[in-house]
């Protein structure tokens, strides 16, 4: 039930934009079923005239006096009501198409939009598939559950109501009899609802596990080559779809029950009234052809008092559907957005010192990463990370521009916590080369260019210049106009890694923060690497991430971190003569270089 009010809340604010459009819909719908409803009682009306024709014509003493006139009076009102009918449903059909289609839209664009204010921390606790079966599983649920089934559950409702005042109008009797089978139907339906509404959310979960799990393997393809494990792989797949099937399968049963089961009860309805009806008639309380009339129309009548029921109920697992995903584009929705302080403080530049000041961590509750963490950093100063895999090098990087937030202690720029800083200020003067570098779609122009979009080619180049990368680029026949995108690189890891770095440089950040890639790269391009960086560094506050101890002799200061604390602090020269952890690590190196 919370789930249905999440849904109707959800649906209310996307179609607020169309209040025209809902206008529109909801007067062709009502005129649709005044139309629907009165249609029947011609109907009646033509049956009354026949029954009474046929008395006279039956009748030698009356038989100048039977005309069909009335007869073909009624029968064209029918026919006009039936026509009208269909023309107000046509007009809503095609508005309803506008304003789901248009209302997608704005869902999509709504969710792409928030994904783009929210914090790492959602992106690195979710599979990139689960999220993106968000943009296609849930929103075509919508769409499909928007043109046949939401817009329906209104026009159904509206029927419902008209259908219960022309009864009531026309004959409170039979109107009772009518109706007396409804709360059987509805206590059916409910009974199975519930069954479905589990089955159909568990069906989404797994479709998203399923997507997240897909796109996990795709993407660590080469791994499952190397280990041999594709069939592994594929019966893990199976295990993933089986669990789809499953829940898809009962989903559907349980939903697909109900149709039959509603038009069954209409037509056990439809035959109750014929038989109360018949016993009217003889009865003889009514005259004849008034009840014969009234039985056609209320036959009629049973019928279209059904049909929202079975309406709803045959679309059942599509609004079934569009609920789960009204209520898993909420939970998106409902994420915390970054915090950028209202009037922020504008950050324009370093001018003294970072300093990080007892500084606790942790990605998950409970399980603290950092412990601890106290640096300090003069402007200009490059500061060297070093330490064993899983220290928390990278986490520390993670809070010098605000990727997360500390738990306990305080980041400051020129003696200010970071979290007082206008967000967008901040991150413009902290430049960050990440770990794993990142390519997107589009010429290699474009991915220098990518932070400074307005970039000059002549800014470019020289950009790639520093960075070691220029000369390779020259060497592809397109040069710059290349066309390269992250699963099908022409780029090395050590290029890749080189053409985050021009793409750093180019926009000069007074802060910035190098996550050496870990993986091995070949003398030649560490070497490149290694200058690359040189330039970079050179003039600006820096903080480096260094695996190969090398890259990090003249550090001003190398900080060694394990298990989330700094154990050793110093520059090479008085690391090496403490004789500690540092110096080991650096003569281990050194046997192997
Ligand atoms: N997004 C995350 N969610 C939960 N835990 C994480 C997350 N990222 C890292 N961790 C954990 O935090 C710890 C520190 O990781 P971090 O990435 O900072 O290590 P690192 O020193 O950069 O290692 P490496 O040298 O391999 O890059 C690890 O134990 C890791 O498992
Ligand atoms: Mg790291």
């Amino acid at each position: 039930m919370t789930n249905l009010i999440q849904a109707a809340k959800f649906f209310a604010h996307y179609f607020k934009h169309y209040k025209l459009g809902m206008a529109v819909i909801g007067l062709f719908t009502i005129l649709a079923t005044y139309f629907q409803v009165t249609a029947p009682v011609y109907m009646g009306k033509a049956i009354q005239e026949i029954a009474n024709y046929m008395g006279k014509a039956l009748n030698p003493a009356t038989r100048a006096q039977a005309s069909l006139s009335q007869v073909h009076t009624a029968v064209w009102f029918f026919l006009l009501f039936s026509l009208l009918m269909l023309v107000a449903q046509l007009i809503n059909y095609v508005m309803q198409a506008i304003v789901s289609s248009n209302s997608v839209n704005d869902m999509r664009k709504g969710l792409f939009g928030k994904l783009q204010t929210m914090t790492i921390r959602y992106f690195d606790a979710h599979q990139d598939g689960e999220i993106l079966s968000r943009f296609t599983s849930d929103l075509d649920n919508i769409y499909n559950a928007m043109n046949e089934a939401i817009f329906q559950l209104f026009s159904q409702g509206v029927l419902m109501i008209g259908v219960l005042w022309m009864m009531f109008h026309q004959n409170v009797t039979l109107a009772w009899v009518t109706i007396a089978a409804t709360p059987i139907s509805l206590l059916l339906a409910y009974l199975i609802i519930r069954r479905a509404e589990k089955y159909v959310n568990l069906q989404q979960d797994e479709v998203g596990h399923l997507n997240g799990y897909i796109n996990e393997q795709i993407n660590g393809e080469k791994v499952i080559i190397t280990n041999g494990l594709q069939a592994e792989s594929v019966k893990n797949f199976e295990d993933y779809n089986q669990r789809v099937k499953d829940a898809t399968y009962r989903g559907q049963v349980w939903s697909g029950i109900l149709f039959p089961l509603m038009s069954g009860m209409s037509l056990v309805n439809t035959a109750i009234v014929i038989f109360f009806g018949g016993y009217l008639t003889l009865n003889g309380t009514l005259d004849r052809a008034v009840a014969l009339g009234l039985i056609v129309m209320f036959v009629n009548f049973s019928q279209q008092y059904y049909q929202p029921i079975s309406q709803i109920t045959a679309t059942y697992n599509m609004l079934q559907l569009a609920i789960t995903g009204a209520k898993r584009l909420n939970e998106v929705f409902e994420q915390a957005d970054e915090v950028s302080p209202a009037d922020g403080i504008i950050f324009t530049g370093l001018k003294d010192k970072v300093e990080l000041d007892d500084v606790h961590f942790s990605y998950q509750e409970g399980h603290e990463i950092l412990h601890g963490i106290d640096i300090e950093v003069d402007k200009g100063q490059m500061v060297a990370l070093v330490g064993p895999t899983g220290s928390g090098k990278t986490t520390v990087m993670n809070l010098l521009n605000r990727f997360y937030d500390v738990d306990q202690g305080v980041v400051k720029f020129d003696g200010t916590d970071i979290r007082k800083f206008n967000l967008a200020s901040l991150r413009e003067h902290v430049g960050i080369v990440l770990q794993d570098s990142v390519i997107f779609t589009g010429t290699i122009r474009y991915n220098i260019a990518f932070g400074k979009p307005a970039a000059s080619d002549d800014e470019v180049y020289a950009a790639a210049k520093q960075a070691y990368i220029h000369d390779f680029i020259m060497s592809l026949p397109e040069g710059y106009d290349t066309v390269v995108n992250d699963e099908h690189s022409i780029f090395s890891t050590g290029q890749k890694q080189l053409l985050s770095i021009a793409r750093t440089i180019l926009t000069n950040p007074d802060l910035l923060i190098l996550d050496e890639a870990t993986s091995n790269v070949d003398t030649v391009t560490e070497a490149k690497i290694q200058k690359a960086m040189d330039n970079v560094i050179h003039g600006r506050t820096s903080f480096v991430i260094a695996h190969r101890l090398k890259t990090i002799l003249n550090a001003d200061k190398i900080i060694v971190l394990k298990d989330g604390q700094i154990i050793e602090v110093g520059t090479h020269q008085e690391l090496l003569a403490a004789k500690g952890f540092y110096a080991e690590l650096y003569h281990n190196q050194m046997v192997f270089d």
